[in-house]
C-alpha cells in the first residue's frame, strides 16, 4: 500500500466547527483491564475477566489482560502522549481489585498510588480526569459470593464508590458509577459471552437492577460526603430500527429498544421501568425493594452515552448488517452515524437529561502501515462524520457537553482479544511501541483547530 491510494484526510465543515462551544470537553477513553497489565502487581487481587479468561474458547485468540498494552508500566510515557494530542479531558477506570482486592475491606494503598499518579500525572499536564468506578472487572472474591446478582454487592460497590470519591473526588473532573450495565448484565449473565459468563435470563434482569440501584445508591452517598466531581453513569444506547414496516417487525424493534434504552432510561429519568417489557419478561422480571425505584432516580449531573451503530431487527432476528448498503467496521458494526443524531435528540425529546457526553465513539479497522506511518482513513472517516453527527444535534438544541474518542490506544477487546484495534495509537505488542495512527494526528488537529493558543 503507498500513500497515493489513500482516500483524502477528512474535512470538518465549518457549521460543525462552530457547533462546539468553548466548554465543549474532547477526550479519549480507555478503561482499566483492557491497557493495564500488571494483573498480578503490587497486591492487585484477580477480577472476574481474569479468571473468564482462562475458559477454554471463550476470547478469540486465547489471550488475557495480563500484559496488556503494559500500561502500568509505562504510566509517564502514556501521559505525554495523551497530552501530546491536546484533549481536555482523559475517560479512565479505576480496577476495583487493584485498590480493594477483596472488593471489601482493606484498601491496596500500593494500588491507589498508581492512581494518584495517573490523577496527579493528567492535572499536571493540564487534562481533566474523568474515572469511571466499574468499568466491568468486578472483583473475583465477590463473584464467588454471587456477584452482582447477590444484592450484597450493591452495598460493597456504594463502599468502594465512597472510598475512591473520598480520595480522588476533589482532582477529578466527572466519575461515572458503570460503563455500560446493558453489558454486564446481558453480554455476562444472559448471552454469557463476556465475563462472568453467566447463561441465565433472570439473573442478568436482576444484575440490571443491582447495578442501577448501587449507581442511585452511590451517587447519594458521594453527594452527602460533599464530592465536588460531576456525578453520572454511561450506557451503550442505539435506535433500534424495524426491517419493515410489519407489525411484528416493529413490535421486536419496540421491545429491543425497551431492552436496552428503555429499561435504563426509564429509571433514571423517571423512576420505573418500561410496563412492556416487564410484561414480556415474565418471571424473569427483577426482585425490587421498596425505595430502591427512587434510589436509581437520584439526579444526574451527566448522562454518558457510548454509540457505536445502530441495530435492524426483523421477527426473524436481528437483520445481517452487511445487507443494509453502509460500510461496516471490522466488528462487523455498521457505520451509521446519522444514527448518533437520532438517538441523542431522542433522549433529549423523550427524558429530562441533564448535560450529555459522547463518552465512546470510534471503530475497530485495518490499519495500513506505510514506512513509519500508520494509515487508518477509514477510522479518520467514521471519528470525523461522528463528529458531524454531535454537531447536529447540538444545532438542534441537544444539550451535548463532550465528546471522547474509543480508544486511545489499540488494546484488549474482551472476547475478541487483540485482534480487533480501536486504537488512534497503533500498540506493537510486541515491543509495546506506541505510533500515532492519521487519525490520532488528525484528532490532535482538529482540536487544535478549536483550540486556538491552547499548548500541544
Ligand atoms: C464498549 C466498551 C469498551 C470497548 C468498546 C469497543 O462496549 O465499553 O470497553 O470494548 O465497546
Amino acid at each position: 500500500m503507498s500513500a497515493s491510494h489513500l482516500p483524502p484526510t477528512p474535512r470538518i465543515s465549518p457549521a460543525t466547527a462552530a457547533a462546539f462551544g468553548p466548554e465543549f470537553v474532547w477526550g479519549v477513553a480507555t478503561s482499566a483491564f483492557q491497557i493495564e497489565g500488571a494483573n498480578a502487581t503490587d497486591g492487585r487481587g484477580p477480577s472476574i475477566w481474569d479468571t473468564f479468561c482462562r475458559q477454554p474458547g471463550v476470547i478469540a485468540d486465547g489471550s488475557d489482560g495480563s500484559i496488556a498494552c503494559d500500561h502500568y508500566h509505562r504510566l509517564e510515557q502514556d501521559l505525554d502522549l495523551i497530552a501530546s494530542l491536546g484533549v481536555d479531558a482523559y475517560r479512565f477506570s479505576v480496577a476495583w481489585p487493584r485498590v480493594q482486592p477483596l472488593g471489601q475491606g482493606a484498601w491496596n494503598p500500593a494500588g491507589l498510588a498508581f492512581y494518584d499518579r495517573l490523577v496527579d500525572g493528567l492535572l499536571a499536564r493540564g487534562i481533566q480526569p474523568y474515572l469511571t468506578l466499574n468499568h466491568w472487572d468486578l472483583p473475583e472474591a465477590l463473584q464467588t459470593e454471587g456477584g452482582w446478582v447477590n444484592r450484597a454487592t450493591v452495598g460493597h460497590f456504594v463502599d468502594y464508590a465512597r472510598g475512591i470519591a473520598r480520595h480522588f473526588g476533589d482532582r477529578v473532573g466527572s466519575i461515572t458509577t458503570h460503563n455500560e450495565p446493558w453489558v454486564i448484565a446481558m453480554l455476562g449473565h444472559e448471552t454469557g459471552v463476556f465475563a462472568p459468563g453467566v447463561r441465565h435470563r433472570a439473573s442478568a434482569i436482576q444484575v440490571a437492577h443491582h447495578l442501577l440501584l448501587s449507581h442511585g445508591l452511590a451517587l447519594q452517598a458521594l453527594r452527602a460526603d460533599g464530592c465536588r466531581a460531576l456525578l453520572g453513569i454511561v450506557l451503550n444506547l442505539a435506535p433500534i430500527h424495524p426491517a419493515s414496516a410489519k407489525a411484528a417487525d416493529q413490535q421486536v424493534a419496540r421491545i429491543e429498544d425497551g431492552r436496552l434504552l428503555r429499561w435504563f432510561m426509564d429509571p433514571l429519568f423517571r423512576a420505573c421501568y418500561p410496563e412492556d417489557v416487564v410484561a414480556w419478561l415474565g418471571s424473569d422480571a427483577p426482585q425490587i425493594e421498596p425505595g430502591d425505584l427512587a434510589a436509581i432516580a437520584t439526579p444526574l449531573d451527566f448522562l454518558g452515552v457510548n454509540y457505536y451503530s445502530r441495530s435492524v431487527v426483523s421477527a426473524d432476528g436481528p437483520v445481517d448488517a452487511g445487507t443494509l448498503g453502509h460500510a461496516l467496521t471490522e466488528m462487523g458494526w455498521e457505520v451509521y452515524p446519522e444514527g448518533l443524531t437520532e438517538l441523542l435528540q431522542r433522549l433529549h425529546q423523550d427524558y429530562p437529561v441533564p448535560p450529555l457526553y459522547v463518552t465512546e465513539n470510534g471503530g475497530a479497522f485495518q490499519d495500513q502501515h506505510i514506512g513509519e506511518r500508520v494509515a487508518d482513513p477509514e477510522r479518520c472517516d467514521y471519528i470525523a462524520r461522528h463528529i458531524e453527527a454531535v454537531a447536529l444535534a447540538i444545532r438542534r438544541g441537544v444539550p451535548m457537553a463532550g465528546y471522547m474518542v474509543w480508544s486511545l490506544l489499540d488494546n484488549f477487546e474482551w472476547a475478541s482479544g487483540y485482534q480487533k484495534r480501536f486504537g488512534i495509537v497503533h500498540v506493537d505488542y510486541s515491543t509495546q511501541q506506541r505510533t500515532c495512527k492519521d487519525s490520532a494526528l488528525w484528532y490532535r488537529d482538529f482540536l487544535r483547530s478549536q483550540r486556538p493558543g491552547r499548548a500541544a
